[in-house]
């Protein structure tokens, strides 16, 4: 049986001063990602028919961010049912299943929105409880007998006994579109925090005939935030959910607690990764390929059979072929470095081409900045390129040329030429006895 229609809608109208930050919290980032784009990635992974984000007044800067999303303004934010109550003329004709999720809640995995999707096929309204630590702030799912959900009680206005209860809200439901739309004009401000609640909507249901149900998720997933030190907390969960995740599809972790992923890190089965390695967003690692200690890694493709580092950075818009290495302290960016190219020590490589199998000898420089523009520098196959060379672009050196250590090449090298670029040698005799011969005659001049 087909599922019902599911509308995903986003709430994040409200203030988070806790951050103190100039940035809207949901701007902030996890595993390289904004927590909004976590939310919005696990909407449509759970197959969302459409996704809508609630944001307040002076936005902006947030709406920008999630284009081409549509956003709706909630101004001023009067609580989570008012939020909801905003989305009315947006979700106009739709009938199937709205999913509330939390613009701060990143962590929340698109199995366990399935998982109430399927319920949601069975119950009117379903809530997604959890068990945390230390349940104070959150509210509580009041339940009977049969373990049906009857309410939800805010923490400030639930008695001392409901505040026995160790079940509480993560904010996440989903409910049929029809009986929201029916019962949300009903919602009060009449309590403690003066706002509407979208929780009272249970109780409502309950009252008007409806079933309600709780699945529960694990703390981990449901953890939100509203402090650096949450973000802290959430990062941590969400790099323990990588690192198991890398493990399982066949990626070797030599000290897997040292490893930072990003979102979007994609490595091949039979990638090893060393300690102390930071993966930025972008990244995708062939099968075979070996990334030693203390790499830093971004926006970057790295073919099969390659070794990286240690110490190597492959910055944005590294695409190296298979069986290249890359050793320690050469930095890669905009660069496509062909098959089995080399550069295994102390160099730049900057908006480039390296051909097959060419050796980049140590210290080499593609200068590839002349203050104004960036230019670019293309060495063809074959090539070997001396230590210390400095390749002031724009360059081009063809196949099979050789060029000589501490060369600073400024114009095209053609293919199978030896280019040498330095100052003639001049050697002196005795000189240096010389040399020294007058420096002390002159010292006992000074102190006389
Ligand atoms: C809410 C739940 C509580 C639950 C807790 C889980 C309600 C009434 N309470 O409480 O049961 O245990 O989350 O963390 O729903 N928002 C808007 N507009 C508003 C108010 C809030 O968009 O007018 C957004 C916020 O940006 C945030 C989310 O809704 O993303 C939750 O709001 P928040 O004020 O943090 O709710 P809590 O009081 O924590
Ligand atoms: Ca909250």
């Amino acid at each position: 049986m087909a599922l019902k229609d599911l509308a995903v809608l986003v709430l994040a109208a409200g203030k988070s001063t806790r951050m103190k930050s100039a940035v809207p919290k949901v701007l902030h980032k996890v595993g390289g990602q904004t927590l909004i784009g976590h939310v919005l990635g696990v909407g449509r992974d759970a197959g969302a028919d459409s996704l809508h984000v609630v944001v307040g007044a002076d936005m902006d800067e947030l709406t920008a961010a999630i284009d081409p999303i549509p956003t709706i303004v909630q101004d001023p934010p009067r609580g989570t049912g008012h939020a909801v109550q905003c989305a009315r003329e947006a979700l106009a004709g739709f009938d199937g299943t709205i999913a509330v999720l939390f613009g701060d809640t990143p962590l929340i995995t698109p199995q366990t929105l399935d998982t109430m999707r399927a319920e949601a096929e069975r119950s009117d309204l379903v809530v997604l409880g959890f068990r945390p630590d230390d349940p104070s702030a959150y509210g509580r799912l009041v339940q009977n007998d049969n373990g049906e959900l009857e309410a939800i009680v805010e923490a400030k206005d639930a008695t001392p006994e409901q505040l026995t209860i160790d079940l509480c809200n993560s904010g996440v439901m989903m409910f049929d579109a029809t009986l929201c739309w029916s019962l949300i004009d009903g919602l009060s401000d009449n309590n403690k925090s003066g706002e509407l609640y979208l929780t009272d909507l249970v109780a409502m249901a309950r009252m008007a005939g409806n079933t309600c149900a709780v699945v529960e998720a694990s703390a981990d997933e449901v953890l939100g935030v509203n402090s650096r030190a949450d973000l802290a907390v959430a990062e941590q969960a969400f790099q323990r959910r990588a690192r198991q995740r890398m493990l399982e599809g066949g990626v070797t972790l030599l000290d897997p607690d040292s490893v930072y992923f990003s979102w979007d890190t994609a490595l091949a089965p039979d990638v090893s990764v060393g300690p102390n390695v930071v993966f930025g967003p972008g990244v995708t690692i062939d099968t075979g390929t070996s990334i030693e200690a203390f790499c830093h890694i971004e926006g970057a493709r790295v073919g099969s059979g390659a070794r990286i580092g240690p110490f190597a950075r492959l910055r944005p818009g590294a695409e190296l072929g298979d069986e290249v290495h890359i050793g320690n302290f050469v930095e890669v960016k905009k660069a496509r470095v062909a098959d089995g190219a080399k550069a295994n020590h102390l160099a730049y490589i900057g908006d480039a081409h390296i051909g097959e199998k060419t050796n980049i000898g140590a210290g080499t420089i593609t200068a590839n900045y002349d203050g104004f523009n960036k230019h670019s520098t293309h060495v063809g196959a074959g090539v070997s390129i001396g230590s210390n060379t400095v390749l002031v672009a724009p360059i081009s050196v063809a196949d099979g040329a050789l060029v000589g250590a501490g060369s600073v090449v400024t114009s095209d090298v053609t293919q199978d030429t030896l280019t040498v670029v330095r100052a003639e040698r001049r050697d002196i005799d005795n000189g240096a006895a010389r040399f020294r011969a007058a420096r002390s005659n002159q010292k006992r001049e000074d102190n006389s």
